[in-house]
């Protein structure tokens, strides 16, 4: 056992936590990242598969990620834009398939009408949501208790409608079913983003990949912090007091000022605190859970579709598979398909066996784009719920009425235990964005506390349109 003394210990290596120890190295803090894994990037994972890159994890990145797009400026990091050329396919309920162009799911004049108003209605209410502070909205609680499903049919008696805008939050992006989170919920994924229109245009949400991977970017950050980041040490004990912390890896402990634990939500009860956390964080912690989406990879000789005119983008909202899009990556002449298999679509896809889980998932996309897609050269399933540092996918999300009661709390200190996630993030909230920009505030926040100075009042690199955390610090 190797005992280390440092300035701040980071517990995961994922894109917060190496954000934070980068930020804290370069504000002259000593740093060690303990990560439980053998490899650094947590949910963003890259494997090369018979010659074709695959993303298994986190990938795209919009135009609105900004803290992102600083940091791998700074590292020297690229984007290409994803393939957008080409009509997309739409499946309805009864199985009829239209290819179709524009904005608009081909779903007739009245729903589409109703589907524009309902997604008008939330782009108004997504201006009065603070994303850092959801719960502070005149309406929080009321908007809390009820779910996304039952709010969108109190204001909407158009069925298929409320189907296709709530798919874009809960199939989309918090993957649970909409009737397992609240409308306040819905809104904080919709401010994350500025507005839920931005969400709703895959052009906007899935626009640019990048260079080298999104892993790239943790594996780039992992470089610079060197001998400080060690791998295959998962930390289940944490000793503290107010005058620091000793965090108990595999073969390396750790004594430090301060903590940053920069790993899930849903993981915090896997590390035991010694003494325990308070109560509040125990309820907490019990409140915030992951969702369940299976990504899926087929790599064919070719990209079929496109010579058809196809852009490979499809939508079917009552399907096996509910997205498609072409995932090739920049330089690569064979085609890939990315396609997403969310909550309960999952939990049937995993309960066939392997065989005829594969059939049923590429019949689901030939569904699509046609026989051409039975037969790929690679099929991929990506299966982070069955991983035991993450456990689930994309992130955490609270149950119907958490966010207001516990949200509040969910990015305070407990004493020198700080926590930093996507998943606690407001702008990027779900996404490597939110990781990069909870890094950098978190780091931000120690450097302050351990020097006795001010925040920076821009700690995100970015001003916020509501303001600062600063009010955090306890
Ligand atoms: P993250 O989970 O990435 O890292 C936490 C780290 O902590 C992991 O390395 C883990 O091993 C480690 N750890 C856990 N417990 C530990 C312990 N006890 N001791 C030590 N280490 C421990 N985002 C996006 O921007 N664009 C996208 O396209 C997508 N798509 C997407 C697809 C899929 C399938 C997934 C699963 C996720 C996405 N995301 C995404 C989300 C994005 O990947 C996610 O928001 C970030 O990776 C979160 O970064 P964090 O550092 O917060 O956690």
């Amino acid at each position: 056992m190797t005992t280390l003394d440092r300035d701040v210990v980071i517990i995961g290596a994922g894109p917060s936590g190496l954000t934070a120890a980068y930020e804290l190295r370069k504000a002259g803090k000593t740093v060690a990242v303990l990560e439980a894994r053998d490899r650094v990037g947590g949910r963003t994972w890259t494997q090369d598969m018979d010659g074709a890159t695959i993303e298994i994890g986190g990938q795209w990145i919009s135009p609105d990620q900004t803290g992102l797009y600083s940091l791998i400026e700074e590292l020297g990091i690229e984007t290409f834009e994803r393939h957008k050329e080409g009509a997309s396919v739409y499946l309805a309920e009864d199985g009829t398939r239209t290819v179709y162009s524009g904005e608009d799911f081909p779903v007739g004049e009245s729903t589409v009408a109703e589907m524009n108003r309902l997604i008008a209605e939330m782009d108004r209410l997504t201006t009065e949501v603070n994303p850092d502070a959801p719960w502070e909205h005149p309406q929080a609680e009321e908007l809390d208790k009820i779910s996304f499903h039952h709010w969108l049919r109190n204001i909407s008696g158009d069925e298929v409608a409320c189907n296709n805008v709530g798919l874009f939050i809960a199939g989309g992006m918090l993957t649970k079913p909409a009737h397992t989170f609240s409308a306040l919920q819905a809104l904080l994924m919709s401010a994350s983003a500025g507005s839920f229109s931005n969400l709703v245009d895959e052009d906007f949400i899935l626009d640019r990949r990048i260079v080298g991977t999104m892993q790239g970017v943790s594996i780039a950050l992992a470089e610079r912090l060197g001998e400080d980041v060690f791998l295959n040490n998962p930390v289940l004990k944490l000793d503290w007091s107010d005058a620091g912390v000793t965090a108990h890896g595999a073969d390396v402990s750790v004594n430090a000022k301060k903590v940053i634990v920069a790993v899930p939500p849903n993981l915090y009860s896997r590390i035991s605190y010694n003494p325990p956390l308070p109560r509040r964080q125990h309820v907490t912690h019990q409140h915030q859970s992951m969702g369940l989406v299976i990504k899926v990879h087929a790599v064919y000789e070719t990209p079929f579709w496109r010579e058809e005119g196809l852009s490979g983008t499809c939508f079917g909202p009552s399907a096996i598979v509910q997205e498609v899009y072409d995932n090739t990556y920049h330089g690569e002449s064979t085609g890939t398909l990315v396609g997403f298999i969310s909550d309960t679509q999952a939990d049937a896809m995993f309960a066939l066996d392997e065989a005829a889980r594969k059939e049923a998932i590429l019949k689901g996309i030939a569904g699509f784009l046609g026989d051409k897609a039975l037969d790929p050269e690679v099929f991929y399933l990506s299966d982070f719920a069955a991983e035991e540092w993450t456990r689930g996918a994309y992130a955490t999300s609270y149950d119907l009425g958490g966010l207001f009661r516990f949200g509040p709390d969910q990015n305070k200190n407990v004493g020198p235990i700080y926590f930093s996630s996507s998943d606690l993030a407001g702008e990027g909230y779900q996404h490597v964005d939110g990781a990069v920009r909870m890094g950098r505030r978190t780091a931000a926040r120690i450097v302050a506390a351990v020097d006795g100075t001010e925040h920076d009042m821009d700690y995100d690199g970015v001003v916020s349109k509501f303001g600062t955390l600063a009010a955090l610090d306890a």
